[in-house]
């Protein structure tokens, strides 16, 4: 097939373009220096022209924090923005895959998160990217997939899993939040199966996520336990560390759309992948 990748520098854009092309598929990457995805006409001309068959937007403002003193910038982006590549990708005649978040719901439910489930963002950020779904949904309502995940982390952006090993090397000891519960998701596996979704095209909103469960603190023992360094982590709670947006306190992700939607690996597989990767990496 032939793909566009916006957001291609991006941590999940570079691992997806890599993917489609190990895959054999051609994939035109286009990280923000070449499509700003706010700016409509360029869009429209970068798509018009592409033979895309389908079009992954991997393009998104991701500093939740940043979000909440700029949301307007946000919304630009993760909202016109999505919308934008919707409706070019739909005029160009490709589906549109586009890549929203567990942040769409408020973390109050203490069950998996299904499709159907009503949203409820609890943050600037989280209320952009609901945008951005209502916007893409709207640009083009026969052909789009809304790919909800979570808790990304990967070898080609700052991630969890890299500041958790960075502070572990500089400190005896660390405190992370316990209060959270999510899936973390390695962007490798989560790339392999956007490639599934852009062949079976289902319609609509699917959520795709790492399989398993567990909180920040969870995840940083396991982080720490399989680095080898010495440090040792403390459960927290998330009003002792308060930061400038609110996260959900629970946001599992699992789908009801059954065969429609590729299961992930469990996250101590993608734990185990990333750190086979990026320990190559740093020993080349
Ligand atoms: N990271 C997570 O934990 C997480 C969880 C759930 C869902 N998601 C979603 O997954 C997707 C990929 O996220 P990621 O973790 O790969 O984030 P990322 O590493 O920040 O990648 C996003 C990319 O989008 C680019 N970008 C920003 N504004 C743009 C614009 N106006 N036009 C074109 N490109 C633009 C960024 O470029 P610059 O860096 O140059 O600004 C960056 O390369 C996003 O939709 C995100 O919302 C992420």
């Amino acid at each position: 097939m032939h793909f566009v990748i916006t957001g291609a520098a991006g941590m999940l854009g570079q691992d997806l373009v890599a993917a489609a092309k190990a895959a054999g598929h051609e994939a035109a990457a286009l990280p923000r220096a070449d499509l700003d995805i706010s700016d409509r006409a360029a869009v429209h001309d970068a798509l018009d022209s592409s033979r895309a068959d389908v079009v992954f937007n991997c393009a998104a403002w991701t500093n939740v924090d940043g979000a909440e003193t700029s949301p307007d910038e946000a919304l630009a982006i993760n909202g016109a923005g999505a919308g934008n590549v919707a409706r070019a990708a739909a005029a160009a005649g490709a589906w549109t895959i586009h890549v929203s978040s567990d942040y769409v719901f408020d973390g109050t439910k203490r069950e998996p998160y299904v499709e159907s489930d009503m949203v409820g963002p609890v943050s600037s950020y989280g209320r952009s990217k609901l945008e951005g779904e209502h916007e893409v949904a709207a640009a083009a309502p026969e052909r789009y997939t809304i790919v909800r995940s979570s808790w990304l982390f990967g070898a080609g952006g700052p991630c969890f899993p890299a500041t958790i090993l960075r502070l572990a090397a500089e400190r005896d000891e660390l405190n992370v939040v316990d209060d959270q519960v999510g899936c973390p998701t390695f962007t490798g596996h989560l790339s392999s199966a956007l490639l599934d979704l852009a062949a079976r095209r289902p319609l609509g909103i699917v959520h795709v996520a790492g399989g398993g469960l567990c909180s920040w603190y969870e995840f940083a023992r396991a982080i720490v336990a399989g680095s080898g360094l010495r440090c040792e982590v403390k459960p927290c709670t998330t009003a002792e560390m308060p930061r400038p947006a609110t996260r959900p306190a629970y946001s599992v992700l699992r789908s009801e759309r059954g065969d429609e939607v590729p299961a992930l690996p469990d996250w101590h597989d993608g734990l185990a992948e990333y750190t086979a990767v990026t320990r190559a990496v740093s020993t080349r």
